[in-house]
């Protein structure tokens, strides 16, 4: 019989999830090309689910699509998670983490998600307009009306977080995860590692192949339907491959797994795993061949010093030759187009 995906809990939370979820960022289109892989990842112990109200062709498009692609799936047997800040339209009030926003919000996701509560609810980016009081608010509100069961926090500045933490305490409220960019080559700030291991608060790593480009397939002639060699999906992957100084890095981190002798995928997600505090790492799957890959290395434990080779690597952002014009602006990853 096939080995299940180990859980961990979700920071100092009672919450379980596997040590993979499944994103739908840039990758849920279609849910019946979905079903396959949600299908193989369930039957493999996979029970961590992320989505957002921005992510799709048009706002709301993927949490439509998972929904879909759930229903008839025991609601027990899964960690679903959603998130609010993004622009979804052009009236003030359809962006950002006002009370309005945050309770519309949110009851158009769970109608979508065909859901009465989600498990964790992300505030996808720190909102500078609003105070920190208002969202806790509404956020304990929610709590209690059952629709949310938890909160999470993506990206926020490390003393942001602090502060929310204290709130959410005094509120009752569980800011279990901070979904953050990291993998072997873009990692978070220390300060907010920090922070997060202080306040109980767990780690979901998103991007854990940074998008692919660690996988290696952009080292030949990646295939035409691949993230990377479409224009409106591969605006923030240009961002590193457009930089040579970036990408003699990933070379040196495919060095350093060729003399491992381990492939580039299980080296990738084998040392997210291995990170402090870190509960689960948050892919995107356009096939289930590409789950079942990803899923392989799962459960081995990569030698100590080839942790330390990869821990030596540079971080791609202590490499940027070109200031990011969104660096510091809360910046979200935007809405996919068709
Ligand atoms: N909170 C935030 O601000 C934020 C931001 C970004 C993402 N996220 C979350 O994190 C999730 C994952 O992000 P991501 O899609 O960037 O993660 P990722 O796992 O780093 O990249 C996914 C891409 O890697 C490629 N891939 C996956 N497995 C592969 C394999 N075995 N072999 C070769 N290529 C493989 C696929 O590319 P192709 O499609 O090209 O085949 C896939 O689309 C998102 O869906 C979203 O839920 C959150």
């Amino acid at each position: 019989m096939e080995q299940l995906l180990p859980f961990r809990n979700v920071g100092a939370s009672g919450l379980k999830m596997s040590t993979l979820g499944i994103g739908t960022w840039l990758n849920f289109s279609k849910s019946e090309d979905h079903r396959p892989i949600i299908q193989a990842a369930i039957e493999r112990g996979l029970c961590h689910f992320d989505t957002a109200d921005m992510y799709g062709a048009l706002p709301g498009w993927s949490e439509t699509l998972l929904g879909d692609t759930l229903s008839g799936i025991s609601r027990s047997s899964y960690v679903l998670s959603t998130k609010v800040h993004a622009r979804v339209g052009k009236w003030p009030n359809d962006a950002g983490l006002s009370r309005k926003h945050v309770m519309e919000s949110c009851s158009k996701s769970l109608s979508r998600l065909k859901t009465d509560y989600v498990d964790i609810y992300y505030c996808h980016r720190y909102d500078p307009d609003t105070p920190l009081e208002e969202t806790m608010d509404a956020l304990a509100t929610l709590k209690n009306q059952g629709k949310i069961l938890y909160v999470g926090i993506s990206m926020w500045p490390a003393e942001a977080i602090r502060q929310f933490a204290r709130l959410a305490q005094e509120a009752r409220v569980q800011i279990v995860a901070n979904q953050v960019q990291y993998n072997v080559l873009q990692r978070p700030e220390t300060e907010v590692l920090d922070i997060c291991r202080e306040t109980g608060i767990g780690l979901v790593a998103y991007s854990p192949l940074a998008q692919g480009l660690l996988s290696g397939k952009y080292r030949g002639q990646a295939q035409k339907h691949s993230r990377g060699m479409i224009s409106y999906r591969n605006k923030w992957m240009k961002k590193i491959t457009d930089d040579p100084t970036k990408m003699t890095a990933l070379e040196r981190y495919f060095d350093v797994c060729d003399s491992a002798g381990l492939d580039y995928i299980s080296v990738a997600i084998g040392w997210l795993l291995a990170q402090d505090n870190v509960a689960s790492a948050l892919c995107g799957f356009s096939s289930k061949e590409q789950f079942e890959q990803t899923i392989r290395g799962i459960g081995d434990q990569l030698p100590t010093g080839l942790i330390e080779e990869v821990n030596a690597l540079p971080d791609w952002a202590t490499l940027n030759t070109q200031p990011d014009e969104n660096e510091g602006k809360g910046a979200v990853y935007a809405v996919d187009s068709p």
